[in-house]
């Protein structure tokens, strides 16, 4: 570091004058003071820098702004402009791949909010979306400065500002790692995919006070808004983390997935896995009975490169699967029925999280494949209440608007209108095979035969036995993957085992797919 570097004994004016600025730089390394280093430290929390450190590749760091100092008065605030404020910005590389980052110093100002602190992170999103390069926000803060008013408000304003635009054209990722409360959330609400770090990050609108108060509920801030809090119940973060070093790592890893922005590809990783592999292990997978559950993590797991998929929204929704895997090298993002959890049907909560996959992956072109195993839509005055209607139509508009690649499989239940909400043939999807255990049909063979035979099976002398006999039959006729085939809507009924091989052979075949689209300003999706 050059503030390390010895000053000549018989200084000039300018030796005087690199004194000076390294005394500004290394007073800048620790605006907060060490008494505040030390408690962020205590807390298991990193500072700012040494988080932007352990994130990008070892000494790729250029800082920009460190010299920034607030202009404020009042409150004795103007007594206190520490160089660079309360905010770290520059760039660096991922594996050698640019990005920009800010990181919010909470130990100055408790990482409030104020004019000049906007305008770092300004100017760090305005590089990223010049450049087309991803931008890493990293937040730990106390929200507006509250010596600064409607100034810092403003400041909130011009970043939503940059977010709404910089959506779809550049990656942006939000990792929450200590307070981030009131208007302040909806920087990382507006981003593509929000971190969390376990015990240490909370997220809220209104804090616990503010809550008893107005609703009487007594509730903790970890169970108001941390980390599992939001994996699992509200779904406004993606993924947790046990830990600063953790939460940087699974966003360096995120990043392995994405482009640099809307106009490239995503990486490809040269493979180690070969594309040709048999997935043998799939042949025995499907249970003897079609209302048996099994996990669709295994077919997944399976077919992916090194059997490595990196999921998105694991703890919420689990009766999708959504996240990120390579296919001989290539990124693709995943979508999945999960028999294990409601048996795979489709509810508002999965239909949201699917839906809101399916577009990033769009938007940012890497290739969809789905994985098919859904009963239904879940059915409940529940559902009905908080408008399934609405947000199904949320996941079928994604899918079918969507121009990347997009490969189905059909393992076993494809019933209904979830079956062709789910990626069909019907709304574009370019391939899909079907497994010979797949049932396409308008629903199960209980419901259907209790439907169409109600009054034969009221009539009969043994309603049980010839029940068992209507379902047979229908089983036979509907249950099965050939009707659909006959007729094109599958392309090919495959046998399990040769799942990876198939996709990878058509991922490869749509690789320089070209689709154009009707020309508007935008579509109306049922938000
Ligand atoms: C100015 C702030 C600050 C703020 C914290 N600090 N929040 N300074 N504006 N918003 C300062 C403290 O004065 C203190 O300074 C230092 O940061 C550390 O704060 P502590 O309270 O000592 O730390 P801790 O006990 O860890 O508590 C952290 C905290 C708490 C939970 C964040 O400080 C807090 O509740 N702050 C206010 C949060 C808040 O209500 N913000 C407004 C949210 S609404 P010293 O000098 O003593 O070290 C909002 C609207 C955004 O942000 C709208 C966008 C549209």
């Amino acid at each position: 570091m050059a503030t390390e570097e010895q000053i000549p004994e018989h200084a000039t004016p300018i030796d005087n004058q690199i004194t000076d600025l390294r005394a500004k730089k290394q007073e800048a390394m620790v605006a907060g003071g060490e008494g505040a280093i030390k408690r962020q430290h205590d807390r298991g929390k990193l500072t700012a820098r040494e988080r932007i450190e352990l994130f990008l590749d070892k000494g790729s760091f250029v800082e920009t702004d460190m010299l920034v100092r607030h202009r404020s008065h009042g409150f004795d605030i103007e007594n206190r402009r520490p160089n660079s404020d309360a905010v770290v910005t520059g760039w660096g590389t991922v594996d050698d791949r640019k990005v920009f980052v800010f990181a919010q110093d909470f130990t100055v100002f408790g990482g409030s909010l104020g004019e000049v602190m906007a305008e770092k992170i300004c100017k760090i999103m305005d590089l990223a979306l010049e450049t087309g390069a991803p931008v890493i926000g990293i937040n730990d803060s106390g929200g507006a400065r509250i010596q600064e008013g409607a100034v810092s408000l403003a400041g909130y304003g011009y970043i939503f500002d940059r977010n709404v635009r910089c959506s779809g054209v550049i990656p942006q990722i939000s990792a929450i790692m200590g307070p981030c409360a009131g208007g302040a959330v909806y920087s990382p609400a507006l981003t593509d995919f929000t971190f969390m770090v376990n015990e240490t990050s909370h997220m809220f609108i209104t804090g616990p006070e503010i809550v008893r108060a107005v609703t009487g509920e007594d509730v903790t801030q970890e169970e108001l808004g941390g980390a599992m809090t939001h994996a699992s119940k509200s779904g406004a973060t993606h993924f947790v983390a046990i830990n600063d070093e953790d939460c940087l790592r699974q966003m360096r890893y995120l990043l392995s997935f994405l482009p640099p922005n809307n106009f490239e590809s995503p990486p490809f990783f040269p493979p180690t896995d070969d594309a040709m592999r048999s997935c043998d292990e799939l042949t025995d997978l499907m249970p003897d009975s079609s209302n048996k559950p099994y996990d669709m993590h295994h077919v997944i797991g399976s077919v992916s490169d090194d059997g490595e998929f990196f999921e998105v929204h694991q703890h919420w929704a689990q009766n999708i699967l959504c996240g990120f895997a390579r296919i001989a090298g290539h990124p693709v993002g995943i979508v999945a029925n999960q028999p294990q959890v409601l048996a795979g049907t489709l509810d508002i909560s999965s239909s949201i999280k699917g839906a809101r996959f399916v577009r990033f992956c769009d938007a940012f072109n890497i290739p969809l494949v789905t994985f098919v195993d859904v009963p239904g839509f879940l059915p409940g005055t529940g559902q009905e209440y908080g408008g399934i209607i609405r947000h199904g139509a949320k996941l079928l508009y994604a899918f079918t608007e969507a121009t990347v690649p997009r490969v189905t499989i059909i393992t076993r239940k494809a019933y209904g209108g979830a079956y062709l909400v789910m990626n069909s043939k019907h709304l574009r999807a370019d391939i899909s095979f079907a497994w010979p255990s797949a049932e396409i049909a308008v629903m199960g063979a209980e419901g259907a035969v209790n439907i169409i035979h109600r009054k034969e099976l009221t009539d009969a002398d043994d309603p049980e036995a010839r029940r068992e006999e209507l379902l047979d039959d229908y089983l036979e006729r509907f249950s099965n993957p050939y009707i659909a085939a006959e007729r094109g809507y599958v392309d090919d009924v495959i046998e399990p085992r040769d799942t990876r091989i198939r996709l990878a052979q058509s991922l490869e075949m749509l690789r320089s797919k070209r689709e154009t689209i009707p020309q508007r300003k935008h579509g109306s999706i049922p938000l």
